[in-house]
């Protein structure tokens, strides 16, 4: 019998052939769900459901499958042990040679990913996520979904999918004619403009052509002639357009690099704009948009609100707009990347625009006889300030991402100096970046994405609780118990022998939950999971440790114990690499 990742893997294939000798329907599903400890490990809950459907007896039916699991060997019973419980629950203990060869087989982050691999192999997902505007600066909003995509983008890859990690800039549309019409007023040249500035003078800029564009009719028509001339393919307005892009692309840059997040793909807006007016001409042939007010919209009539409220595809004045771009992005990443499944990390104020999207999609696609990938709105609340409303700097403007990052870094150099002060300094930046910044970071990912979130600095950087410093120290507390022993943590601890105490028992039980933690993060997609995961596992270890002793005279004791320091080593970092953190050997 060979150990699975996910040791309820391994159940429910054998309750299945159980299930298939016994005649029972390809509809019966085990479900077999980490079990309440004082019962077991694993439960198979799926026997109730289908016996009611069937109109059969459970218990007979449960009967029926263990004596199949007794008598054909499906299970191994020096692994496993099994019984009937309940009305018609199967359940299941891990015997301690079971764990042994789990924790001895998956040792490393690479064994952990290997085995998680099967899950999305073969699956090429587009993660659309960050996506700011150019020209304007990244402020606290956008840390939500550059975390979460990033998250979502590398537990896809763990899983084994081919991800597409897309950055859908908004690099186009009307504001640019008021742009540049400032940027020519002004004399201003975004390409020897200082990179670290010139987000900033283009927000203003563009904040003067908006004044301009409110303040008078002539000015406004000469802001719509810029506007014109550039969707007209004009040299020097293209020039200025691309240089606004290229200057912005480095600010964002400097974040990226800073949050360790990177893209595959940058096609933003932009890229387009070439592309939408295929669009619009297949949703007017195929019958699915209508003129409306001189727009092109399309309706959805079997929608409480969209049947009223249409999703413009073409304004009245001919332009299309942020609808028509997003469309003719989805039909760019099936025919072009062959997409298998796509997510929209977006906050919850685009609720509407992606199920208007969605709905789109599936018609248009069903009307034109092509095949839509699974598509999913990854939507989060917001950054909330002390006063309970979305966060705000002192004058009532937004916080910028490079600042607030910075104050990270900062603060949290102060804390670790306080704690540390004989760290070289060397490393005293080093654990102060990835302290500071895995604090912003984990901060958002542990909250449940849907809800908004309090921005509290003393919380997120505290060493006590939910939080990055305390998970990022329970990492270095493992490294140090290996260096004081002066043992290599990735030894192979051969003469361990069975776990036995009850803390032990308790460990290993937590760790090898974790495929569990990410089977279910793959479907719900809210990291917030994982963290409560790493949260409690650092929990169960702190009891294990405090209440056996590791480095003793037993050769086979001591293994047993280290063994289960390294892999909960194994499994905290690898969990903290998907939260996109940066662990430390010492802090
Ligand atoms: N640039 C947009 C904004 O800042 C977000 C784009 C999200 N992605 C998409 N495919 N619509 O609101």
């Amino acid at each position: 019998m060979e150990i699975s990742f996910n040791p309820a893997d391994l159940l429910n294939s054998a309750i299945r052939k159980a299930a298939s000798s016994a005649s029972l329907s390809n509809d019966f599903d085990p479900v077999v769900r980490p079990a309440d400890p004082r019962f077991g490990d694993y439960q198979a809950n799926g026997v109730l459901p289908y016996a009611k459907k069937n109109k059969l007896n459970p218990r007979e039916i449960a009967a029926q499958l263990i004596t199949i699991l007794n008598e054909q060997g499906l299970l191994d019973p020096e692994l496993v042990s099994w019984d009937i419980a309940g009305p018609g629950f199967i359940n299941f203990k891990l015997l301690p040679a079971f764990s042994l060869q789990w924790l001895r087989r998956f040792s490393t982050e690479a064994d952990l990913k290997s085995g998680a691999g099967g899950r999305l192999a073969g699956k090429t997902i587009v993660v659309d996520f960050s996506s700011p505007n150019t020209a304007k600066e990244m402020h606290v909003g956008h840390i939500r979904s550059t975390v979460i995509g990033e998250t979502l983008a590398r537990l896809m890859q763990f899983a084994g999918a081919n991800v597409i990690r897309d950055n859908h800039i908004g690099d186009w549309g009307t504001q640019f004619g008021m742009l540049i019409w400032a940027i020519k007023h002004n004399n201003y040249d975004p390409t020897t403009a200082d990179p670290n500035s010139a987000v900033a003078e283009l927000e203003a800029l563009y904040k003067e052509g908006h004044a301009a564009y409110k303040a008078s009719e002539e000015q406004a028509d000469s802001i719509r002639r810029e506007l014109v001339k550039l969707q007209n393919g004009d040299a020097e307005n293209l020039h200025i357009w691309k240089s606004i892009t290229e200057v912005s692309w480095k600010a964002f840059q400097t974040i990226y690099h800073q949050l360790d997040v990177s893209f595959d793909e940058v096609l933003g807006e932009s890229f387009y704009r070439d592309k939408v007016e295929n669009v619009c001409e297949e949703l007017e042939k195929t019958g699915l948009a209508e003129e409306s007010e001189g727009a092109l919209v399309v309706f959805h009539p079997e929608h409480k609100r969209f049947a009223k409220q249409p999703f413009i595809v073409r304004k009245a004045d001919g332009a299309s707009n942020y609808a028509t771009t997003d469309l003719a992005t989805v039909l760019h990443r099936v025919e072009h990347f062959k997409a298998d499944g796509m997510l929209y990390v977006v906050d919850s104020r685009q609720a509407d625009h992606f199920q208007q999207l969605f709905l789109t999609a599936e018609k248009w696609f069903k009307a034109t006889d092509r095949k839509l990938p699974k598509m999913e709105h990854i939507s989060f609340g917001s950054v909330l300030g002390d006063n309970g409303k979305p966060i705000k700097t002192k004058e009532g403007g937004s916080i910028k991402l490079k600042d607030l990052l910075r104050e990270a870094v900062s603060r949290s150099e102060e804390i670790v100096r306080e704690k540390n002060s004989n760290l070289p300094e060397e490393t005293i930046k080093e654990v102060a970046e990835a302290v500071g910044l895995g604090a912003i970071r984990y901060v958002d990912l542990s909250q449940n994405r849907t809800s908004d979130y309090l921005f509290s600095w003393d919380k997120m950087l505290s060493f006590e609780g939910n939080t990055a410093p305390y998970l990022l120290y329970a990492v270095a507390r493992i490294h140090s118990i290996f260096r004081k022993a002066g043992i290599d943590e990735s030894a192979t601890f051969e003469n361990a022998s069975y776990l036995e105490t009850d803390e032990e028992l308790a460990l290993a039980r937590k760790l090898l939950t974790f495929p569990n933690t990410i089977d279910q993060l793959l479907t719900d997609l809210r990291p917030h999971t994982l963290c409560t995961y790493l949260f409690e596992l650092a929990g169960v270890f702190s009891s294990f440790y405090n209440a056996n002793k590791v480095i003793v005279e037993e050769q086979n004791i001591m293994d047993r114990r280290l063994l289960l320091c390294s892999r909960t080593l194994t499994v905290m970092e690898t969990g903290l690499h998907l939260l996109g953190l940066k662990t430390l050997k010492q802090m």
